[in-house]
């Protein structure tokens, strides 16, 4: 069945927001880092889509205090909200079972790897610990989760894996502008290779592996001298996702679907 919905609009930066849902196609959905920044706009977007889907799972790492997360989930009764900290890998079994008993036998259709950290330190100064502090919340942790609930998307119809990247990642484009950022930058590009690798390795399984740059985003982690705002960038990835087929997986896309530099 070909869906589409569009509810076009311009934000306050004059940028179009489109919230085509045209094909998107998914009935599940889990969101890492979705108390706020990018990962909350995804929620917010993918909560109200048309057609509804069955059950947007939204993660962070403290429930309590994600008020407008959990606003959300008060007035769209398919936000679910579990607690998830991406480098906990003693609480995946029992986080594995919370998301089988809410998707059911529907499988999850799409894992957004959304939560990441930038240690901004600059190249004269970082330290091993942040070098390895930020592997290991963007790279290490996306990788682990999409291996744990393979099981999920796998049964899944739609099964997709996106990471959000960056293009900090890409080595063409990789300068020594601002201090480098060398840990968030090798952070990301260790994210596409293990995101691109097991994406080679669960292709036979139909699933579907791609790596995203949401651009510069007015968020905590981007800025308020940021180009975009966080609506328009999700709704690009958003419509960039609903066209993702079995060609697509391994590719390193920006937020309009254009390829990104290696
Ligand atoms: N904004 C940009 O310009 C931009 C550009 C390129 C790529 N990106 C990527 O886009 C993604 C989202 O970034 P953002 O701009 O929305 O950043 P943000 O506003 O700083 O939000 C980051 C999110 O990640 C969560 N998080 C951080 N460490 C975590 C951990 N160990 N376990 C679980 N959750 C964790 C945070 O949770 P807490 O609230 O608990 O800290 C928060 O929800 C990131 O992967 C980032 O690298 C952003």
């Amino acid at each position: 069945m070909l869906f589409s919905m569009h509810l076009n609009y311009k934000n306050d930066y004059n940028q179009t927001v489109n919230t085509t849902t045209k094909m998107l196609d998914v009935s599940t959905v889990l969101v890492t880092g979705a108390n706020r920044g990018l990962g909350l706009e995804f929620v917010r977007q993918l909560a109200s889509s048309e057609p509804k889907i069955s059950h947007v799972i939204a993660t962070c790492r403290d429930p309590d205090s994600a008020e407008e997360l959990k606003s959300l989930a008060k007035t769209n009764d398919n936000v679910h909200i579990l607690k998830l900290e991406v480098t906990d890998y003693n609480s995946y079994d029992a986080f594995y079972a919370e998301v089988e008993k809410i998707v059911g036998e529907s499988g999850l259709d799409l894992l957004i790897n959304n939560a990441g950290i930038l240690i901004p330190t600059p190249l004269d100064a970082v330290t091993p610990e942040e070098f390895m502090k930020n592997f290991e919340v963007n790279a290490v942790g996306p990788y682990v989760l999409a291996r744990k609930l393979t099981p999920l998307i796998k049964i899944s119809q739609r099964k997709l894996i996106v990471a959000i990247s960056s293009t900090a990642g890409s080595i063409e484009r990789s300068s020594a502008r601002m201090g480098g950022f060398p840990a968030y930058k090798a952070s990301k590009a260790a994210l596409n290779i293990v995101t691109r690798t097991y994406g080679d390795h669960v292709k036979k399984d139909g699933i579907i592996s791609v790596m995203f740059c949401p651009g510069w985003c007015k968020t905590d982690l981007g800025g308020p001298n940021a180009m975009l705002e966080t609506d328009f960038s999700v709704s690009n990835m958003i419509k960039t996702i609903s066209t993702l087929n079995a060609d697509s997986s391994g590719s390193f896309l920006n937020y309009e679907g254009k390829p990104v530099p290696w």
